[in-house]
């Protein structure tokens, strides 16, 4: 088979401007994947082969698509807007969102104007969410996102937000540094409610503010995200001060229901986070009725169907050049790694090909620093480049040729384009290399990347980003055939744990 090298593809004009696709503002760029338009055609013919539409339509119907769970799949009602419809068994779900959701909004604006005190009836400045996996790293993702947005920033207004995950002690000391138990809110995030690390660590915080407050200080200091509401109870909780969810959001999926919501709304207050779900339902609705010429969730998962099926690359880079989303690739790592990383297909039998992919990240231009020279002239890695029109920060500093941020992105473009076109021997001995250099100095290029751009970084725009990142993954598991929304996977390690922790506890 003849392949033609990215560098050739690039020549065509026509193919460039029919691969960059753009909508709401969200613009992703194409032409640096290894496929012509043609490609696009048959990847479309797999899709309808696979019967993609069919299976988003069913996961917007609430159909019970985890089918190994017996659960539909709707974190798209997490951020419905108040008058849609979308219905579980038959019963339309919206109002119970914003019931919690309204709930949320009269919390927060109660601690936040100073009307909810803490048991010595000093103001709560600060807030430790506790919570893992997907009760941490969604609400992580985007309160990094949005601490230096201007509006966020004047928002936040000093309040200090931290979260607490690993059960390793170092992480409660570094949680707790330099906080004062009488001006803080302790949020316990756990869909189950039984989680070990959270648990623990939920039971180290009790302690933490009951030592220096005394018993009552829960009332005031301690509430709950859970769709447990009885265990939440037990553990001393209040359940007025208990902020529920449903089975049907999965965990990972779970940062527009209250479990970032909260946190966050406690932080930013309930508009700026009113604007981030607003921004994720845009990204919903284009993701259920674009067209899949146009439909970016879709061209995104499908291409990455075709880098890791049929160009054989198992693994992808997010590589967003703004330090704002540095916490994009670790979320968007269990998304993708704990709903793809299957053996099975949904009826049980083994895949005969690999699903999922290895996902990784860094900011640019850190990562260049770093892990770029395996991407440039090691293994072949399709990575997603992704770049922010106005910075968050627009300083200029005089005398500079380029702002920061004009330097930042120049590095943006200039990544993908080395990774495509490379460098070869002839240009490298007009440059008067020396011939023992040559091998070392080329660059091969005809490497895949897509580059993602957005107009600014607000809290609208992290919303479309997480949609746009939490439907490719459902794309990619729909057509591979398996069950994006469970993770047996997970269980032997937690059973095991917990065998040697009845051991070590006999001892
Ligand atoms: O162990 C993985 C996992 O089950 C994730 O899927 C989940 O997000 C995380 O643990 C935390 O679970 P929970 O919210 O129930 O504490």
């Amino acid at each position: 088979m003849h392949v033609r090298h990215l560098r050739d593809l690039l020549a065509d004009e026509a193919r460039t401007k029919a691969l960059i696709k753009e909508h709401n503002g969200v613009f992703c760029d194409f032409c640096r994947q290894r496929i012509t338009v043609q490609t696009l055609q048959l990847l479309f013919k797999l899709a309808e082969e696979a019967q993609l539409k069919e299976k988003i339509d069913a996961m917007f119907r609430g159909d019970k698509i985890n089918s190994t769970e017996g659960r539909a799949v709707l974190h798209v009602a997490t951020r419905a807007r108040r008058d849609q419809e979308i219905c579980v068994d038959g019963h339309n779900v919206v109002p119970e969102v914003w019931e919690v959701l309204d709930k949320i909004n009269e919390f927060s604006t109660k601690v936040r104007n100073g009307e909810w005190l803490g048991v010595t009836g000093k103001p709560i400045k600060n807030v430790v969410a506790v919570g893992i996996g997907g009760s941490f790293l969604g609400p992580l993702f985007v309160h990094t996102a949005l601490r230096t947005e201007a509006t966020a920033h004047a928002a936040a207004g000093g309040r200090v937000l931290r979260f607490l995950a690993n059960v390793d002690p170092i992480d409660v000391a570094r949680a707790l540094d330099g906080l004062q138990q009488e001006e803080t809110l302790v949020v316990i995030i756990s869909k189950t409610f039984t989680t070990a690390e959270t648990m623990l660590n939920a039971r180290t915080l009790r302690t933490w503010l009951t030592t220096e407050l005394g018993q009552d200080a829960v009332a005031k200091h301690m509430v709950a995200v859970s769709t447990n509401i009885e265990l939440v109870k037990a553990f001393g909780i209040d359940p007025n001060n208990t902020f529920g969810f449903w089975d049907w959001v999965g965990g990972r999926y779970s940062v527009c229901s209250a479990v970032g919501i909260l946190p966050l709304a406690l932080q930013y207050g309930f508009d700026i986070m009113e604007q981030f779900l607003l921004g994720a339902n845009d990204i919903d609705e284009h993701f259920l009725s674009a067209p899949f010429e146009s439909n970016l969730p879709v061209l995104l998962g499908l291409l990455s169907v075709w880098n890791v099926s049929f160009l054989g690359y198992p693994s992808r880079a997010i590589l967003p050049y703004c330090q704002a989303l540095s916490k994009l690739a670790p979320h968007i790592q269990q998304v993708s790694m704990e709903s793809n990383g299957k053996g099975v297909d949904m009826n049980g039998k083994p895949l005969p090909f690999d699903s999922g992919e290895l996902d990784f990240g860094e900011p640019g231009t850190n990562g260049q620093h770093s892990f770029y020279q395996l991407i440039h002239q090691g293994r072949v890695v399709p990575c997603d480049f992704i770049g922010i029109v106005r910075s968050q920060q627009s300083v200029y500093l005089k005398g500079e040729i380029v702002s920061n941020h004009d330097e930042l992105m120049c590095n943006f473009f200039a990544q993908a384009d080395a990774l495509a076109y490379g460098k070869g021997p002839v240009q490298l001995r007009s440059e008067n290399v020396p011939d023992h250099l040559i091998p070392h100095k080329t660059f091969s290029g005809n490497r895949p990347s897509l580059s993602i751009m957005l107009p600014e970084l607000s809290a609208y725009q992290v919303g479309q980003l997480l949609a746009l990142y939490e439907h490719r993954v459902a794309v990619q598991g729909f057509i591979w055939g398996i069950n994006s929304f469970d993770q047996w996977g997970v269980e032997l390690g937690k059973v095991l744990a917990s065998k040697v922790r009845m051991a070590a506890a006999v001892r």
